[in-house]
């Protein structure tokens, strides 16, 4: 199998699947309905034509663990809060600094999610989810949705996406893009998850994107951004 470039061992036969059409008589036979964070990658949720889901298995840590962390804490990123919805419509979500554009023809995106995070099971239940990139100065809200906090919509104001319903920050977000689920990979801890955009608005401020590097927030204050780009 080819994945973002790189070969990996052949799948164990049956853990790579193609999802059952949507309205269709269900997952293929061995397939189950992962409730939540489950190995496999199948997910709750109608499924469509297209999706699929797999797991590549990998191989034991190479390398000092430690060395690699301080690696990724130079990796400076932008911040965002994920979104869906769960099963009895509440809105849940989690910030997110794995996230990045993966194809312009479809238009879609790619995020990872930790398979012990409460909201996967929102964004397989919601078969989509918003990315809401922060604005520099919202450090406090990612920190609320990096929390295990019951209560984190309340720190933020946010409304129904007009093509999904699922949260969008509404004031806090420099750009929005709403994406259905298209497929998922189960890698070790995460979850890489291919969202096809079905949406997306930028704010007219002209606000930076929030930035986390080395464990501290700020903005991305010294690059001076041309107009009309
Ligand atoms: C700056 C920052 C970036 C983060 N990026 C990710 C990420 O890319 N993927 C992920 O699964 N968790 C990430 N997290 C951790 C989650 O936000 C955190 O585990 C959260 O509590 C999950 O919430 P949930 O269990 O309600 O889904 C990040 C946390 C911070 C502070």
């Amino acid at each position: 199998m080819r994945f973002l470039g790189q070969s990996f061992p052949p799948l164990v036969p049956g853990i790579l699947r193609r999802l059952s059409p949507l309205g269709g008589s269900g997952a293929p036979p061995g397939t189950g309905r992962d409730t939540g964070g489950g190995a496999g990658g199948v997910r709750d949720g109608a499924s469509r034509p297209g999706d699929v889901g797999g797991e590549i298995s990998m191989p034991e840590a190479q390398c000092d663990q430690e060395s690699f962390r301080a690696a990724l804490r130079t990796f400076a990123s932008s911040v965002s809060v994920v979104t869906a919805l769960d099963e009895k419509g509440i809105p849940r979500g989690l910030t997110c600094s794995a996230v990045c554009s993966l194809s312009m023809e479809p238009p879609s995106m790619l995020i990872c999610v930790n398979r012990q995070n409460s909201s996967l099971r929102a964004i397989r239940h919601s078969g989509g989810f918003v990315i809401n990139l922060l604005k520099a100065g919202r450090s406090d809200l990612s920190d609320t949705f990096a929390s295990s906090s019951p209560a984190k919509f309340a720190a933020a104001k946010w409304y129904p996406s007009p093509v999904s319903g699922l949260p969008v920050l509404v004031a806090d977000a420099l750009a929005i893009i709403d994406c259905s689920l298209q497929a998922e990979i189960v890698i070790g801890s995460h979850v890489l998850i291919v969202g096809t955009v079905r949406r997306s608005e930028t704010s007219p401020d002209a606000d930076s994107p929030l930035i986390y590097l080395c464990k501290t927030y700020g903005s991305w204050a010294s690059l001076e951004v041309p107009q009309n780009v």
